[in-house]
């Protein structure tokens, strides 16, 4: 799987753009706030219809433009492909070679990518939201009818949190809002079993894997596994409708839903404990490490083709021993990289690459 061309217009701060990245390792040197992590969300945007950074695509639209217009070729099995996207405030505009996809999953299968950012790093001591979305993002890529699933449980559970609103304020009346409810009980119960399936689903494939990856990048005995938290799992669609009619006075004071998935979380544990309690700075690193490892090799299996990797901001602060397995290991498990970093010598890459310079969002080669 490759980029052969990438265009941006309108996209945050990215100058007019038309890239021919190189097939495998592009690397992007530039100072902080020049642009990197930008470019990196517009390729990840072109390709998951998603951002990592954002959950409202139009934030992607330069400031004083109308719209941002992003797109790649993208070769997969000598099979040219053509993403593009149209973003503006409250619109996005999908095509896939010049037609838009019906159904819309069509756009996905052809053009995946795994980012891998700093902020990850920070996830094991972070919110319980942020790991959710960072376990959505290998869910989508993994099973792209995920996206489906996940956009409709939001859905639901919006309009039934806005039902909750209107009947604590009075401006519905309680027997209308009973009713409203019990509907969207059984929508939101149904939908919930979905997600925590493709969730749990997609946990146990990445587990060995990720088990595997970190052995391999702390060369100790010790194990290290992410762990699906929810009061919901083996729970039936009926069980969970159950459980909210139960706590529906608690759900009309607090104005919210209290059950389901939107609360759940994933434990990254070392030696079956909680990771970020007990697990020290570089181990918490290469547990997030192993897992993006773990994500690139289930992805490359299932797809018959290694995916894009994104990595972002690369440092200095991985020791030298982890920066270099990971080297290593890219340059195995991922096809073609973009790689961002201040200084190009932080890269240990030699062969196969390409340095480019991003300076207020203009990349010059
Ligand atoms: N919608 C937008 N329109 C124009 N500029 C933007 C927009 N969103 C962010 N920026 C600018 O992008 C720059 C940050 O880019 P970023 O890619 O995060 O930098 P870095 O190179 O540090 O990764 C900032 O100057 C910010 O003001
Ligand atoms: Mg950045």
């Amino acid at each position: 799987m490759r980029v052969f061309t990438l265009v941006a217009d309108g996209v945050r701060n990215l100058a007019r753009l038309q890239l021919s990245p190189r097939e495998r390792f592009n690397v992007f040197v530039g100072d902080n706030g020049q642009g990197k992590t930008n470019l990196l969300e517009a390729i990840y945007t072109i390709a998951t219809l998603r951002s990592f950074r954002t959950s409202k695509l139009s934030d992607l639209v330069a400031f004083g433009a109308q719209e941002a217009r992003l797109g790649a070729r993208v070769v997969k099995d000598e099979l040219v492909r053509v993403y593009e996207v149209e973003l503006a405030p409250g619109s996005k505009k999908v095509r896939l070679d010049g037609k838009a996809p019906r159904p819309l999953s069509r756009y996905f299968g052809g053009f995946n990518v795994v980012v891998f950012t700093p902020e990850d790093l920070a996830l094991p001591r972070g919110s319980p939201g942020d790991r959710r979305r960072f376990l959505d993002r290998g869910v989508f890529n993994d099973e792209p009818s995920y996206l489906v699933t996940a956009t409709d449980y939001d859905k639901v559970l919006k309009t039934r949190n806005s039902v909750l609103k209107q009947a604590a304020q009075g401006t519905l009346g309680a027997r209308q809002a009973e009713e409203l409810l019990s509907v969207y009980d059984t929508q939101l119960a149904g939908l919930a079993v979905s997600v925590i399936a493709a969730r749990t689903r997609f946990l146990e494939r990445i587990g060995p894997e990720m088990a595997q990856a970190f052995s391999a990048i702390t060369r100790t005995g010790l194990s290290a596994s992410a762990r699906y938290v929810s009061k919901l799992v083996g729970r039936s669609a009926e069980e969970i409708e159950q459980g909210m009619r139960e706590g529906r006075v608690k759900d009309l004071a607090t104005q919210s839903t209290q059950l389901g998935p939107h609360r759940d979380d994933v434990m990254l544990e070392l030696e079956g404990r909680e990771a970020g309690s007990f697990a020290s700075q570089g181990q918490l690193r290469a547990i997030m490490l192993a897992w993006k490892t773990a994500e690139l090799e289930v992805l490359g299996r299932a797809h018959g083709d290694q995916p894009i990797l994104l990595l972002d901001d690369v440092s200095s602060e991985l020791d030298p021993a982890r920066n270099e397995y990971l080297f290593e290991h890219l340059a195995t498990l991922a096809g073609q990289c973009f790689i961002t970093t201040t200084s190009g010598s932080h890269v240990l890459l030699s062969r196969d690459r390409a340095d480019y310079r991003i300076q207020g969002g203009q990349i010059l080669e």
